[in-house]
């Protein structure tokens, strides 16, 4: 555990956040889950009892850290509790007006040395430390969904962070056994969104102008890209390669790229129509007659048998 940081406070009890609680409460740490909403503390109680009854029933967890994790675990929905923080992660609705509002009330009452972290997927980490007070101590800490599965955590410096507050978050990252990597600045979509948008503007792309079909370009993911990305990045692969190589490719090659600026059809059609994908039965792709659910179930099994392959013990 890191000195000086006992009390983790977490904003917000939706699905990130009650992912977060399990972690931090598994390593040690006194969590204090706070949501404006009982419901929402009620549902993330319920859920985290079923994810820890499912991992010990499946042996991945021992029946005592299940314990550990349900004993290190408060709920609230009083903010005047964050008094006693030493380390929040704001993961509450992704609005910047509610988000700011939250910052005023709460960076009011925390303790002064209490480090202070927003998990916007992309909202301006400058703009929203305009609410906090004493904003040294803030900065990003940008989770991916599932966090107790997916290891990475970009820590996102805002204009006024300070070096001393970047480097808390990194330690905690490290201590939660995640992985960060740092942002220097911020820039929108920070970086995994930036790979995950730029590739999928090529897909839809080539989908489009009926180069191949959009099984065929996720096959192209799930059976030769993503073996190399789960062990490797860009750079290393690039290496691996052959710089000259790369280099006679990238000639050719990057003035064919999608450059546009526009959202293609392909997705901004399935959004007019109102198919979000999983969570409405249809997107890309059919979901109904209970393949949402299916769908979900074979996340989470594959993510975890390559997280386990790659990681060890992170999930035990
Ligand atoms: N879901 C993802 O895949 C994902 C990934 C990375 C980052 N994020 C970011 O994490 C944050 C939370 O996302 P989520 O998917 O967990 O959302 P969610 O909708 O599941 O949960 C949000 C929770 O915040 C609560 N809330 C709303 N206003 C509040 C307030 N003023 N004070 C306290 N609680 C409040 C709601 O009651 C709700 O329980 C967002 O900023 C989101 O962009 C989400």
């Amino acid at each position: 555990m890191l000195e000086n940081i006992q009390n983790v406070f977490i904003a917000g009890a939706g699905v990130m956040g009650s992912s977060m609680a399990q972690l931090f409460a598994k390593c040690g740490y006194q969590v204090t889950l706070y949501d404006v909403s009982e419901q929402a503390l009620v549902k993330s109680r319920e859920l985290m009892e079923v994810n820890l009854g499912a991992a010990v029933e499946t042996g991945r967890m021992s029946p005592e850290t299940a314990q550990k994790i349900r004993a290190g675990i408060g709920y609230t929905q009083d903010p005047q509790d964050f008094a006693r923080a030493d380390y929040v992660v704001e993961a509450i609705i992704e609005n910047m007006e509610i988000k700011k509002k939250f910052w005023s009330q709460i960076s009011a009452i925390v303790k002064e040395t209490a480090i202070l972290t927003s998990n916007t997927s992309g909202l301006s980490l400058t703009e929203m430390a305009e609410a906090v007070r004493l904003p040294g101590r803030f900065c990003g800490m940008h989770w991916l969904n599932p966090p107790h599965i997916c290891p990475l955590i970009e820590v996102i410096r805002a204009k006024e962070t300070d070096e001393e507050t970047m480097e808390t978050v990194r330690a905690m990252a490290l201590d939660i056994r995640h992985f960060p990597v740092t942002l220097n600045r911020e820039v929108p979509g920070f970086l995994v969104n930036r790979f995950q948008f730029a590739i999928l503007r090529e897909a839809m792309s080539l989908v489009e102008s009926g180069v191949a079909s959009m099984e065929d370009i996720d096959n192209v993911f799930k059976y030769g890209l993503g073996l190399r990305y789960a062990c490797l990045g860009p750079f290393e692969i690039a290496d691996l390669g052959g710089l000259d190589t790369f280099y006679k490719i990238a000639s050719y090659l990057f003035a064919d790229l999608s450059d546009t600026g526009e959202v293609h059809a392909l997705l901004a059609d399935h959004y007019n129509n109102g198919e979000f994908g999983v969570k409405s039965g249809k997107g890309y792709y059919e979901y109904a007659d209970g393949r949402d659910k299916e769908m979900i179930a074979y996340r989470d099994k594959m993510f975890l048998k390559v997280s386990d392959c790659l990681y060890g013990d992170l999930n035990q």
